[in-house]
Order: structure tokens, then sequence, then C-alpha cells
């Protein structure tokens, strides 16, 4: 669900499950429902989840009209500079901690505009592995 009213925008989060490639499990997380900003505003999506072992935290965004999620960012352990996709360096952020028992993490957009961030952001969470980049199914 997109909401797009006025100059409003609206983030919406949702429950995002990953499967893995012979792996039956789904990872239930909690995260910030929908949220509306003005043009301009920074807004902070929160998420956060129980699973002490699964310290990989992904943030994806799915546009209006796009089939395929973008993947911002994600973190092992911990959020760095480097966590965020280049292409989504210019107005992401990633923030957390994904030690702590009760593991959260924060997309932080800055500088919000209509065009450039009305969209779907989901997070999902996994254990570590040694490939890099997961194989997400929606
Ligand atoms: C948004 O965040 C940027 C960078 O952190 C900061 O410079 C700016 O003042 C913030 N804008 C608002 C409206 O809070
Ligand atoms: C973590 O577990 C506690 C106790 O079971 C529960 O109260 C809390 O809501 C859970 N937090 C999350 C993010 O799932
Ligand atoms: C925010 O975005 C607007 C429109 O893209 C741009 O003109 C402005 O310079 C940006 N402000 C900051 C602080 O990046």
């Amino acid at each position: 669900l997109i909401w797009h009213k006025n100059k409003s925008i609206a983030l919406l989060l949702q429950k995002l499950i990953l499967f893995f490639a012979g792996i039956s499990w789904a990872v239930l997380i909690h995260q910030t429902p929908s949220v509306f900003v003005d043009p301009g505003d920074n807004v902070s999506l929160v998420c956060s989840h129980n699973r002490s072992d699964y310290k990989v935290m992904l943030w994806y965004r799915l546009r209006p009209k796009n089939t395929a999620l973008d993947l911002i960012g994600y973190g092992y352990n911990e959020f760095t500079k480097d966590s965020v996709e280049q292409s989504f360096k210019e107005s992401f952020k990633l923030e957390g901690d994904l030690k702590a028992r009760v593991k959260k993490g924060s997309l932080v957009i800055t500088n919000i505009t209509a065009e450039e961030h009305t969209a779907m952001y989901y997070c999902a969470a996994r254990e570590a592995q040694h490939s890099n980049k997961p194989t997400v199914r929606a």
C-alpha cells in the first residue's frame, strides 16, 4: 500500500519474509508502521527483532510500479558508512545495534522528496552466511 496525498509522503513498512534455498525458516520482525512526512523532512524507520543469532539486517526499497526490491544496504553486527549501497548513499543512512539482545536498526532518509522516496521499505534479518548477497523472494 502506497500513500501519496497532497504533499505528504507515506513510507510503509511491511514484514518481509526471506526464503533461502533449502532452508525453510522465516523471520518476523517489528517495524514502524506507515509514516507521513513533508518534503524536505528527515525520517527514521525502525526495525527490531529478538533473534539473537540473526545478526545481519538488510533494508530494501520497493518503488511504486516496480516489482523488484532494491537493496539499500545491510549490516552485520553493526552498521558503518559502507553499509549503504553506493547509489543510495546520498539520502540514506543506516544506524543501530545488531549485537544487543534486542536487535534494532534504523533507516534514516534525509531531505525527503515525493519523487525519490515514496515507496515501501522492508527490513529483513538473517544469520551470517558466507555469501555476500542474499537470495530474496518476496
Ligand atoms: C536532516 O539531516 C541532515 C543530515 O543529517 C541535517 O543536516 C538536516 O538539518 C536535517 N534536516 C531536518 C529538517 O531535520
Ligand atoms: C522481544 O521479546 C520480549 C519478551 O518476549 C517482548 O516483550 C518484545 O516485544 C520483543 N521485542 C521484539 C522486537 O520482538
Ligand atoms: C534537498 O532536496 C532539494 C530538492 O532535490 C534540493 O534542492 C536541496 O538542495 C536539498 N537539500 C539538501 C540539504 O540536500
